[in-house]
């Protein structure tokens, strides 16, 4: 995957990190669900303490910049946007790669050198940057693609497109990214395999998926 991206040397150096931290670490659980929601829940209360948390978050992210961007814009069109993204997801995610649930040749090692508190600030951070999303090259395919998403996923992923705890915020996602995420479930090529998307997926044709994406991607 990385040489898709990156250069030897980088790559290199990603793969020895990667490898180093699953040597040395056991993976511990971020923190049950009520507790993250109730931890999530203060910040929204205390400006203080929630500025504090996106100011560590930011720290603690400077390696997942090299992909993910700065301020959670990814790089490539085929690395996931974090900026906007519900926060509760992203720790969920987190956990998935670091326990295995969800599998990829970097984020599953890299995770492994965040500590809990880390995890944490980062999802928070990722959460409260605005998103960026890509207009539509073709208008007509944006509106089969919203289309489909009334039909087939609005019951989870919302009106807007912004999904809730550990549903994904889709819009304004790289198309990109969807496209291959939406394959890739389809497929049975994820490196994971949630049944409510695993499910909606294997319904969908090479066009839907292109459509959903593109319109998806115009969503503020
Ligand atoms: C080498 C590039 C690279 C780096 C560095 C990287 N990521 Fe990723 N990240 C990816 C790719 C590619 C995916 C999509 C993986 C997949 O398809 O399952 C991803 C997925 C994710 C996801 C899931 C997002 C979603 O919408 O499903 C999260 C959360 C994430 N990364 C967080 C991080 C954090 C935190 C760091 C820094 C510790 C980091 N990443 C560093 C490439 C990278
Ligand atoms: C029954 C509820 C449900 C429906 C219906 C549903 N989704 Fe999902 N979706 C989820 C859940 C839950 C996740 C997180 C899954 C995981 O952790 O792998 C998800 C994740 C995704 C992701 C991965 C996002 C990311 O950032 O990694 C994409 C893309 C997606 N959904 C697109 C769609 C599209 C397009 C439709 C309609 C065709 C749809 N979903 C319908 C529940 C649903």
């Amino acid at each position: 995957m990385c040489l898709r991206f990156f250069s030897r040397m980088f790559c290199l150096a990603l793969l020895t990190l990667a490898a180093s931290a699953q040597a040395a670490y056991v993976w511990l659980p971020s923190a049950p669900p009520k507790e993250i929601e109730a931890r999530l829940a203060r910040l929204q209360s205390d400006a203080v303490a929630h500025k504090a948390a996106i100011a560590a978050g930011k720290r603690a992210a400077f390696f997942c910049a090299h992909c993910h961007g700065e301020t959670g814009i990814s790089l490539l069109e085929n690395i996931p946007n974090l900026a906007g993204q519900n926060a509760f997801f992203l720790l969920n995610q987190i956990d998935m790669f670091g326990d295995g649930r969800r599998k990829d040749d970097f984020m599953s090692g890299l995770v492994k050198v965040l500590k809990p508190d880390e995890r944490f600030n980062i999802a928070v951070f990722y959460a409260a940057q605005p998103v960026s999303p890509t207009p539509a090259a073709n208008r007509a395919q944006a509106v089969a693609g919203g289309k489909h998403y009334a039909r087939a996923c609005v019951g989870c992923h919302g009106a807007n497109g912004y999904g809730t705890r550990e549903i994904a915020r889709l819009a304004g996602q790289r198309p990109g990214y969807l496209i291959t995420a939406l394959t890739d479930y389809r497929n049975g090529t994820a490196g994971r395999a949630d049944h409510r998307m695993t499910g909606v997926a294997q319904k969908l044709s090479d066009a839907e998926i292109a459509a959903l994406a593109i319109y998806l991607g115009t969503l503020p």
